[in-house]
């Protein structure tokens, strides 16, 4: 039976101050620590407080996931950005778990690489993820990546060492992808003005 959203619209504006108050209530979902390792990051700030920080600094870009009339759902951004050897870090967070596996994130996902590669001009996007991340990495091979690197042992989550895959896809497999993709819907005039 098809999804009842799956006709929904999916499209990014920049992340705004004002999204920060929803974006708290994020942190109270243990299935996020678990696929972000929060218990190891020692910075003792929440997830909201760190994109706070990030949207502060120019070498990161963060943008709100928006869904037709059901609205802000999660965050995606381009953090770490490199002009010089024009790449950068990805990560992403359906903040609602009611609207996780139904193919908001990999639409997403495929906006991102899209401003990544055709606005931003950057060669080449990474991420990394838990290796028992399975929708995650599932929703990241369908967009292209692929699997660069295992970091064995690298971080600790729930007192056990556990892996993480150094994932990329670059400008070149990305245009060889796109064709695959559904055409990418009007952007926000905010977006485009925040590029
Ligand atoms: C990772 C994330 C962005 C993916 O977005 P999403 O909208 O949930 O993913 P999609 O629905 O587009 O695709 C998920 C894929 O995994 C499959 N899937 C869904 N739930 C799954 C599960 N529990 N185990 C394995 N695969 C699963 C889906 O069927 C789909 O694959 P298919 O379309 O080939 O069948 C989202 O789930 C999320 O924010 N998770 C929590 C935070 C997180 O893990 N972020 C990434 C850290 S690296």
């Amino acid at each position: 039976m098809p999804d009842k959203y799956h006709k929904e619209e999916v499209y990014l504006r920049p992340l705004l101050k004002s999204d920060l108050q929803k974006m708290a209530t994020w942190d109270q979902d243990e299935e996020l620590g678990y696929f972000f390792g929060l218990d190891v990051d020692d910075s003792g700030s929440s997830y909201a407080d760190r994109c706070a920080a990030l949207l502060e600094k120019p070498n990161h870009r963060l943008w709100a996931i928006e869904v037709g009339e059901i609205g802000f759902i999660g965050e995606v951004e381009l953090s770490q950005i490199c002009w010089r050897a024009r790449e950068a870090e990805l990560k992403i967070c359906i903040g609602d778990p009611a609207y996780r596996g139904r193919g908001f994130g990999t639409r997403a996902l495929k906006l991102t690489l899209n401003i990544a590669f055709t606005r931003l001009k950057l060669e080449r996007v990474y991420l990394r993820v838990y290796h028992y991340n399975t929708r995650a990495l599932q929703c990241y091979l369908r967009c292209g990546f692929k699997k660069e690197a295992v970091l064995r042992n690298r971080r600790r989550f729930g007192g056990q060492n556990r892996d993480i895959y150094l994932m990329y896809i670059d400008c070149h497999s990305f245009n060889k992808e796109r064709s695959n993709f559904t055409p990418i819907p009007s952007i926000d005039n905010r977006l485009v003005s925040s590029l």
